[in-house]
């Protein structure tokens, strides 16, 4: 039995326009995790208000919602709608990208999904409830935003997926989280690359960062001391990375110069896994 590709590719011999993508940078960009006040989803947030985008920022966390968006108001973005949410609940995420679509926001162009939880738990250790909990907030959100986006992405014919993976899904963690994590992210590069292939031509792109030791809070809270100390001693480039070098990679991924890469993982690790 075969089955038909989902997505609609130009007809043979049209040539997309690199000039048409352009407009990406009008269309509202989904950034989850954002509430986080240290975390990579404000970082990226912040990074695009720079440019002037308009942002729906998404989380659990009302609270650190209402100040990520007043700080992305200061940085720049135009308009800025902040929707709680759930990713692991697909009602949370349809209700929360509704409320996206109805608001005054261009449509959707760049999701990034940011949104995400740690596990540290040893295997023999990891329940099953646990297991899947961290697969159904890491892997299945990401299939939830990304599935709730696409529709609009393909009707439009210009969209970018930005999922983060981490450097655990090549090496199997153990830097901070354990095997259910690793599984997990090992999941949403595999996502990323399936859904490239399936939308290639529709002027969708995929893309997965992994990163590694970036200074935020997700490694069991903020790193000082020693902790922080022993990080960097395992970071080859000696340093811990910056949210702000992750806004960087995600404005070019999301930006008029990203519709060229496709499926692919960008490591961001401080040369902790090379290749
Ligand atoms: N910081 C790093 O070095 C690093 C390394 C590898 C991968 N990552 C990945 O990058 C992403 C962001 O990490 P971070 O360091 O900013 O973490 P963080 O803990 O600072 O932020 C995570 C955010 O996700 C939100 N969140 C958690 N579960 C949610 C859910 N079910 N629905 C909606 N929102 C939810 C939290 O409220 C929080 O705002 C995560 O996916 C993480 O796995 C980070």
């Amino acid at each position: 039995m075969t089955t038909a590709p989902m997505s609609t590719p130009q007809p043979a011999g049209t040539e997309r326009s690199a000039a048409e993508e352009a407009r990406i940078s009008e269309l509202t960009a989904v950034v989850t995790g954002a509430a986080s006040e240290r975390g990579i989803g404000r970082g990226v947030a912040l990074r695009l208000a720079a440019q002037g985008r308009p942002l729906a920022l998404l989380d659990l966390d009302e609270q650190g919602l209402a100040t990520a968006a007043e700080q992305a108001r200061a940085a720049g973005s135009p308009a800025v709608l902040t929707a709680q949410v759930d990713i692991a609940d697909q009602g949370s995420v349809d209700r929360a990208l509704s409320a996206v679509e109805a608001s005054s926001l261009p449509p959707v162009g760049a999701l990034i999904s940011c949104a995400g939880i740690a596990n540290p738990t040893r295997f023999l250790d990891t329940t099953s409830e646990d297991f899947l909990r961290t697969l159904s907030v890491n892997t299945l959100g990401t299939f939830h935003l990304a599935q709730r986006v696409l529709p609009g992405m393909l009707e439009q014919g210009l969209g970018r997926i930005v999922a983060m993976s981490s450097t655990a899904a090549q090496d199997g963690g153990g830097n901070f989280s354990t095997s259910a994590y690793a599984a997990s992210k090992a999941g949403v590069e595999g996502l990323i690359r399936g859904l490239a292939k399936e939308v290639a031509g529709t002027g969708v792109t995929t893309a997965a960062i992994a990163p590694a030791n970036i200074d935020t809070d997700i490694m069991g809270g903020r790193l000082e001391g020693e902790r922080r100390e022993q990080f960097v001693a395992r970071t080859p480039v000696g340093r811990l990375g910056t949210v702000e070098e992750l806004g960087e990679l995600v404005a070019f991924l999301v930006g008029p110069h990203g519709g060229f890469t496709t499926g692919a993982t960008y490591n961001l690790n401080g040369g902790l896994r090379v290749g």
